[in-house]
């Protein structure tokens, strides 16, 4: 059989799922790499784990599973492939390291990094330590292992209420994320100890924008992620993980829906949900839209982009994450 018709057979039912959102033209060059991509996956038993905010034919395409931060972390404990290709961005691919030590772990683009992951670092929390002595410090999944690895519990955004509860103490240090840290002060008695590191996403949405989309849009639900500044989550029907927000409107099936988050977001889950009216607002992650189909192969085809992390590193900051996975969502 010819290559044309091979990558006709393997790829046109991915097509059909996701017309609506990706246009023939732009299908026209996606569909060979998806073919030669998922084709090298079995080839050299890899697995690619891919983030929510990955674009419609990496997540419908080529993902071997989409899942939030955390439930990607918890996959990449459970994966038995040889290989891990992350979809996502540095810290999530750090993270799946942490709890597949053993296996190899790729990411496709190096500078795929993360604004809330670079606003700290390792010493920053020794400091922070220091000045508060006995507090325990709770780490946003959002933070490079070293950073974890000074940490006492993992936390993601579909969890942080749940985990600084779970400490029963009176004061804890949240961090980086200064909004996500106000959020979890607005749920608990607990005094919460912050640093302030933003999203470079969410931080760009504004109440003003809420208040107009409301006003134009009668009856629309507005959906948040706990990453937005706190008037903006105060101004929307719910807030959560982006797995949480796909989960409302999967159940709640509103007639219009607004994503107050990253652009793929309503792209992804518009396919499995054709009765919701997505009003789409959104911005972009520069991050994770570094990861494209043509360095996803590179990648798997030359094994580059391996996370590599000193024993030590790797096994402080994987108590904090198995903690965090103990506790759940
Ligand atoms: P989730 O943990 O909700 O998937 O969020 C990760 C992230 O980077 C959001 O900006
Ligand atoms: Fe980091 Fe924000 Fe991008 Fe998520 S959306 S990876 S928090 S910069």
């Amino acid at each position: 059989m010819e290559e044309l018709q091979k990558i006709k057979r393997d790829t046109d039912f991915i097509y059909q799922k996701i017309s609506k959102v990706v246009p023939e033209i732009e299908w026209a060059v996606h569909a060979p790499y998806i073919y030669k991509i998922n084709r090298l996956k079995k080839e050299k038993n890899a697995v690619i784990l891919a983030h929510n905010y990955q674009t419609p034919e990496i997540y419908h395409g080529v993902a071997d599973f989409s899942a939030d931060s955390l439930a990607l972390a918890i996959e990449a404990s459970k994966t038995s492939a040889d290989i891990i290709l992350m979809a996502g961005v540095h810290f999530m691919a750090e993270t799946a390291k942490l709890m597949s030590p053993d296996k190899k772990v790729i990411l496709p683009d190096m500078n795929a990094g993360c604004s809330l992951s670079s606003s700290i670092t390792g010493k920053d929390v020794r400091l922070l330590k220091e000045k508060y002595p006995g507090v325990p410090v709770v780490s946003y999944v959002n933070t490079s292992a070293e950073v974890k690895a000074e940490t006492d519990v993992c936390c993601t955004s579909a969890n942080a209420v749940k985990i600084v509860k779970s400490l029963g103490v009176k004061k804890v240090i949240f961090l980086p994320d200064d909004y996500l840290a106000k959020y979890v002060a607005s749920q608990t008695d607990i005094e919460i100890i912050s640093w302030k590191g933003i999203c470079v996403v969410h931080d760009q949405f504004s109440k003003q924008e809420i208040d107009d989309i409301r006003k134009n849009n009668p009856g629309i639900k507005i959906i948040a992620h706990p990453e937005c500044p706190p008037d903006v989550i105060q101004a929307s029907d719910f807030a959560g993980s982006t797995s949480g927000m796909i989960k409302y409107v999967k159940d709640n099936q509103p007639k219009k829906v607004m994503m107050v988050t990253e652009c793929s977001m309503s792209d992804n889950i518009q396919i499995e949900n054709p009765n919701v009216d997505f009003i789409k607002p959104c911005n972009m992650c520069p991050h994770m839209k570094k990861i494209t189909l043509p360095k996803i192969l590179d990648c798997l085809e030359n094994e580059t982009g391996e996370i590599i992390m000193d024993k030590e590193t790797i096994n402080k900051a994987r108590i904090s994450v198995e903690r965090m996975a103990a506790i759940g969502r």
